[in-house]
């Protein structure tokens, strides 16, 4: 108990609709004897606490409504989440004296900012979660020791603009999500310092252009998200330092033009989505780079939802449709707008047909 006691943080919360204020001591002595029974009988006999558990690692800490949230945490504390509570802000000091904190969530709150020292005395971070919370900006210098994130997910806030120092000194980031904000331009560098990211998630913002040189290296992507935006044109520069991208989404954008030769990098895709998009025609040569090798394109591709006229423009495309036909997805929704005697036409038909 000492131990637990001794080195555990203080917070002091407000709700966005119910400021709660309750008594600190007792509180605290609820949530010492909840830890002791937790400890005792492994389960939580009662609604009011926070879920504890006990590995060889260190505690993890799992609080929603309608628990009550401790002052303190045991000081091994290597997971903590507090999501669902509508949380306005967190003090500066909220993660004091829990030094081995790996994990951090605190998803569905309504953060609105952060503190710059936040994450101060848990440098062991390596992931960290705040989906849905009121997000309009970082501080510079958050993750001034956070060298070890390598996940940072920051889903449906309220980001419309981006700052490439906002994410300074993160150098393990893998996974970075930014999905579901109103992101309508992205900085130019934001990725340039990360070597290690696999998965950006950019999808449902409201981006019409990407920098060319977003995606420039050194990362080698596996997974690119860039699904409900409102992108019109996809160039011939972004994906040609992705060797290793797997899964590319673009659909539901307003892709009207692709270059010739965008997907002439990609060596490893395994899925493809361009549906929902305003593609007419493609270019001839785009496809041939994919779906070649045995083994590319397995998880298939989706080209349905576009306003395609069949005529001779396509019949590269029909070429690679016949030979990947199996892959396909949506066939039934993938049609000819035109010209008029192929109109509402299967274009997987159209293919077949000599
Ligand atoms: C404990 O940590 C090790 C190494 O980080 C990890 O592989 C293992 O899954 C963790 N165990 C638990 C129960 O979290
Ligand atoms: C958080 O806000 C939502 C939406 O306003 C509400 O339904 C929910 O009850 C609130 N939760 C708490 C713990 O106050
Ligand atoms: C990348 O790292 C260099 C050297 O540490 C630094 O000067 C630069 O500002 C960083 N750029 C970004 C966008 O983080
Ligand atoms: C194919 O699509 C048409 C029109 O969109 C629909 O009427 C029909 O039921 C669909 N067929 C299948 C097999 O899904």
């Amino acid at each position: 108990m000492e131990k637990r006691e001794a080195a555990m943080s203080s917070w002091s919360l407000e709700r966005k609709q119910s400021p709660v204020g309750w008594d600190s001591h007792l509180s605290r002595i609820l949530f010492l004897l909840l830890l002791f029974v937790v400890s005792a009988q492994g389960v939580t006999p009662n609604p009011d606490a926070c879920l504890v558990s006990h590995s060889g690692n260190g505690s993890s800490i799992s609080c929603q409504p309608p628990a009550r949230l401790p002052h303190y945490f045991p000081a091994d504390t290597v997971y903590l989440a507090v999501e669902f509570f509508n949380l306005t802000q967190l003090p500066a000091n909220t993660l004091q004296g829990i030094p081995n904190l790996q994990e951090l969530h605190l998803s569905s709150n309504q953060l609105e900012d952060l503190s710059a020292k936040f994450l101060l005395p848990v440098p062991q971070l390596k992931v960290l979660d705040l989906t849905r919370n009121a997000l309009t900006r970082l501080p510079p210098g958050l993750f001034q020791v956070s060298a070890a994130l390598h996940t940072l997910v920051l889903k449906e806030n309220q980001l419309k603009v981006l700052e490439a120092s906002w994410l300074h000194s993160l150098k393990a980031l893998r996974h970075l999500d930014l999905s579901g904000n109103q992101l309508q331009t992205l900085p130019p560098g934001l990725l340039a310092n990360f070597t290690d990211l696999l998965i950006l998630d950019l999808g449902n913002n409201q981006l019409q252009t990407l920098p060319p040189d977003l995606l420039s290296g050194p990362l080698r992507l596996e997974r690119l998200h860039l699904e409900g935006n409102r992108l019109q044109e996809l160039g011939k520069g972004l994906l040609a330092h992705q060797p290793k991208l797997r899964y590319l989404f673009l659909n539901d954008n307003r892709l009207a033009t692709v270059a010739a030769g965008a997907f002439r990098g990609l060596q490893k895709l395994d899925m493809l989505d361009l549906s929902n998009n305003l593609l007419t025609t493609v270019p001839e040569g785009l496809w041939m780079s994919l779906g070649k090798a045995a083994g590319n394109m397995k998880d298939g591709f989706d080209l349905s939802g576009n306003p395609w006229i069949c005529d001779r423009k396509l019949d590269d495309l029909f070429e690679w449709l016949v030979a990947n036909e199996g892959k396909m997805f949506f066939r039934n929704d993938t049609r000819c707008a035109g010209p008029k005697a192929l109109k509402g036409q299967m274009l997987l038909v159209v293919a077949r047909s000599p």
